[in-house]
């Protein structure tokens, strides 16, 4: 049983992150995607917003669990019984950081392989911050995160303003 940990800040999903989990759902027995508390980033959408839109991309996906987290990838690997850390690759830049993170952590949980995936051409230039700016000036994201995650996207700015 392979268990597999597809783990970042999805603030929010993108349509590249989903190919990801989709194909990775395939290799694993299960893949968990993991969303990080992460210190380092100021999130826009709360973690509870960005743990429902990637329920609800995921639902045709029987062997997918979401989870949080905090602290050390390798640790939550440890206590959560997870085989190998899945990545997805966007170009060359993506490479230089994900050797040395693939090293790190193998280094702190032995034997803790990471798998990468080659994002599909049509996402590669898609990342969250982009996203995130696009949304906040009142541009159009359809093509960039699934049409659910849009819709989720809409739906809080309209609660947003009505406040
Ligand atoms: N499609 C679209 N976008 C993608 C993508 C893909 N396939 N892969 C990555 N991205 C985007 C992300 O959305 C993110 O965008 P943003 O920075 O514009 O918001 C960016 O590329 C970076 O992604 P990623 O490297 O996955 O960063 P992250 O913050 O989402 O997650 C962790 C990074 C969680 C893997 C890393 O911070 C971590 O392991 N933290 C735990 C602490 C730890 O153990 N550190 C290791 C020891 S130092």
């Amino acid at each position: 049983m392979k268990k597999i940990l597809y783990s970042g800040t999805f603030d929010p999903l993108t349509r590249g992150h989903l190919d990801i989990i989709e194909r990775g759902s395939r290799i694993a027995d299960e893949l968990v995607v993991g969303i990080i508390r992460n210190p380092n980033k100021v999130p826009v959408f709360s973690l509870e917003d960005r743990k429902k839109m990637i329920e609800s991309v995921t639902a045709h996906l029987p062997n997918v669990r979401i989870d949080i987290f905090e602290g050390l990838l390798a640790d939550y690997a440890k206590q959560n019984g997870i085989d190998a850390i899945l990545r997805g690759l966007r170009c060359t830049v993506d490479f230089e950081y994900e050797i040395q993170m693939a090293q790190i952590n193998c280094k702190l949980k032995k034997d803790l392989e990471t798998v990468f995936l080659m994002t599909d051409e049509k996402y590669s230039f898609i990342s969250s911050s982009m996203v995130r700016e696009i949304y906040s000036l009142g541009g159009e994201v359809d093509d960039l995160v699934p049409q659910q995650v849009s819709d989720y996207m809409e739906a809080l700015k309209l609660k947003e303003e009505e406040k």
